[in-house]
């Protein structure tokens, strides 16, 4: 945002609505030229020119703007600068620091304040990574700073930048503006800083994009397990007035295993933004221990601020996020809500009279929204690393109604779709993701990261689960009608296990000390222990067990009470659950044989099979016939291992075939 120099075209304000403004003597201007407004100097982004007459939004409150005041040019489009300096700060939606704003002009933020973006007076330690003589490309790390404790900063050779460098700076402290490197080449001499700058609505280049085979874990076990988002994936949080879009974001950025969260608060209430300033900056990354607040930034465009900014720091977060993509980083965005900005579309473009589309939202609606969330990817970056930007956006369609424009495009663009259902949120189930209405298309994706990284195959664990909630959703219908004490005891223990997956489950407290987050393992051995339960206690109602007893065994409210009370590091508690669970069932119900499967030792069959395979295959093969048979955690067992648990199904298969 330099200041604009005397050759600077400058055009006349001839007519000002809300935060439209016209001005003639504008043939000197670009289109999506920043630009600075009136005596004050409002920041704007030309929109439309015709001729003489050119159109501006304005950025920042336009009351008081007169026709005659000027419109300077800036010769540059809408940019961010970026640096170091970003992490832990707070902008607002042109990526003016907010804290530097109210320094600059008091509490009430005046209008037109022009401070430095990256902060001037900070020195950063430099440690160089290149010599000079090296030959450069674009996207390289020319040196490092370490930004805070958690975060180090890698200083890029810019994109489009190629030579040879002819000078770079030595270790030592510098701030943004000194020169650090001098880079020779066919563009001749180009001088680089520890800044640099970026066209906000234009992408960042990479070299390759890659496929999304990582999740994102968010500690949030409906999302991880149920409905898992990949890194550099998109997902939309859709929900009605108070259904937990704040909530659940909020969670994600303090959750999420992404090295980097920006966070924009777009067009929300100020007391939501409120809440992640408050809470934020209190809360320790699980991982590290160090304040969140290290690997975060905020932008901030609440509601009371212009609607014309909820683009631009739609734009400026997207950029960031890119930017730390680019040096090696998994980042997530989090947006709260993508429809205020929908909205400020739609007053933009009532204002300048524009042809309106489906309910008064212009007709490029729908490409705005997938040029936002085509920013998205887990990709090569020009260094030849590997990084993501994740995009997470709320949608708050108007009385809930998820057929309305911003809900539908939205939908198009994003491969996971958590659908917030009002009925669950009223009776206080969150998060209060309907799993029938939602889905993802990063569960075939993310399967493999499960099975090699967890050694754990969560299809089947899954396949299991949702039959069991299917099962149940269609049970619910008739306990409807007729009551639960009406059915057979085989579904009752349905409609028992499935509350217990949902409630010890699916819901989660994200204000419970231990279960606001849980970690994949703690996940994983809480879903085993619940299809456990229910498993066995199919077996037992099967036998002739009345459901009453099974509902008050003391291991089961331990089951529904786990989720708070094991903490993620003290997961082998629910093993020792499990022992005690098979150990009160037996001792309630002492049944003369146990079917096998219902016990921990291989039947005596299994273990001769183990044998002969054994003699037979080498790993890989037994490996190879694992996977066919969907062998849940395969990829990590052992020789010894792989033979008992194939040897296990081969014993089952056998007698199947005998029959009883
Ligand atoms: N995971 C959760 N755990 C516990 N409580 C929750 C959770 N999610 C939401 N809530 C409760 O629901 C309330 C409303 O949630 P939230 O503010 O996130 O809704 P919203 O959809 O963002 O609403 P709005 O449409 O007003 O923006 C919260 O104040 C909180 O009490
Ligand atoms: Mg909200």
């Amino acid at each position: 945002m330099a200041a604009a120099k005397a050759e600077k075209p400058v055009g006349r304000i001839s007519w000002v609505n809300g935060p439209v403004v016209r001005a003639r003597q504008m043939t000197g201007f670009r289109m999506l030229e920043m630009v600075k407004v009136g005596e004050e100097g409002l920041i704007g982004e030309v929109i439309e020119l015709r001729g003489d007459l050119g159109t501006v939004q304005v950025y920042e409150e336009t009351s008081g703007l007169r026709p005659g005041e000027p419109v300077t040019g800036s010769g540059a489009l809408l940019t961010v600068e970026l640096g170091p300096g970003l992490l832990s700060r707070i902008f607002d939606g042109i990526q003016r620091p907010l804290e530097a704003i109210r320094l600059a002009s008091g509490t009430f933020i005046r209008r037109g304040v022009d401070v430095p973006r990256l902060d001037r007076s900070l020195r950063w330690n430099f440690e160089p990574r290149l010599k000079s003589g090296a030959r450069v490309t674009g996207g390289e790390v020319l040196g490092v700073v370490q930004e805070t404790p958690l975060v180090e900063h890698r200083i890029l050779v810019p994109p489009g930048v190629r030579g040879e460098l002819a000078e770079v700076a030595s270790a030592g402290s510098y701030t943004v503006d000194e020169r650090m490197a001098v880079v020779t080449g066919e563009q001749g001499e180009r001088s680089l800083t520890m800044c640099q700058e970026w066209v906000v609505r234009r992408r960042r280049p990479v070299l390759e994009r890659l496929p999304p085979s990582i999740p994102l874990v968010t500690g949030q076990r409906v999302v991880d397990i149920f409905l898992p988002i990949a890194k550099g994936g998109t997902a939309a949080i859709p929900g009605g007035f108070g259904t937990g879009k704040t909530v659940t974001q909020h969670n994600l950025a303090k959750w999420c295993d992404a090295d980097i969260i920006v966070y924009i608060g777009c067009g929300e209430r100020g007391n939501e933004m409120t809440g992640v300033l408050t809470d934020f900056p209190e809360l320790k990354d699980p991982r590290t221990g160090h304040p969140l607040m290290e690997r975060t930034i905020l932008i901030a465009n609440t509601s009371n601020m212009p609607v014309a900014a909820r683009e631009a720091s739609i734009y400026t977060g997207v950029t960031l996020a890119e930017y730390y993509r680019d040096m090696g980083y998994h980042v997530a965005v989090m947006a709260d809500s993508t429809s205020r900005w929908a909205e400020a579309l739609r007053e933009i473009s009532g204002r300048l009279e524009e042809m309106p589309a489906e309910e008064g939202f212009p007709a490029y609606l729908a490409t705005r929204l997938a040029e936002f969330y085509e920013r998205a990817g887990r990709v090569k970056t020009l260094g030849g690393g590997e990084g993501s930007v994740a995009i997470v956006g709320a949608v708050s369609p108007p009385g809930g109604d998820f057929s309305e424009p911003v809900t539908q495009h939205t939908r198009r663009f994003v491969r996971a779709f958590w659908s917030l259902d009002k009925e669950l949120a009223s009776a206080r189930f969150f998060p209060s993701i309907n799993i029938i209405d939602s889905y993802s298309e990063y569960h075939g994706s993310v399967a493999e990261w499960w099975d090699t990284a967890g050694g754990i195959d969560l299809g089947e664990l899954k396949r299991q689960a949702l039959a069991l909630l299917r099962e149940d959703y269609k049970l619910q219908q008739i306990v409807r009608l007729i009551g639960e004490d009406s059915l057979p005891d085989e579904q009752r223990m349905t409609v028992l296990a499935a509350r217990l997956l949902k409630e010890g489950f699916l819901q989660q407290n994200a204000f419970d000390p231990i279960d606001m987050y849980a970690l994949p393992l703690k996940q994983v051995r809480m879903l085993q222990a619940i299809l456990r339960f229910s498993e066995l206690g199919r077996v037992l109602v099967r036998r002739g067990i009345p459901i009453y007893r099974l509902r008050d065994m003391e291991t089961l409210t331990e089951l529904r009470r786990m989720k708070s009370v094991v903490a993620n590091d003290r997961v082998e508690m629910i093993d020792d659950l499990l022992d005690r669970l098979e150990r009160e069932m037996k001792r309630l119900f002492p049944l003369e044989e146990w079917e096998p499967g219902l016990t921990a030792e291989p039947a005596a069959k299994t273990a001769e099979i183990a044998e002969e395979l054994m003699a037979g295959h080498t790993r890989d093969e037994l490996y190879e016939t694992a996977r066919e048979r969907n062998i849940p955690g395969r990829s990590t067992m052992s020789k010894e291992e792989l033979a008992r648990r194939l040897a296990e199904t081969e014993a089952g298969s056998r007698e199947e075939e005998e029959g009883p």
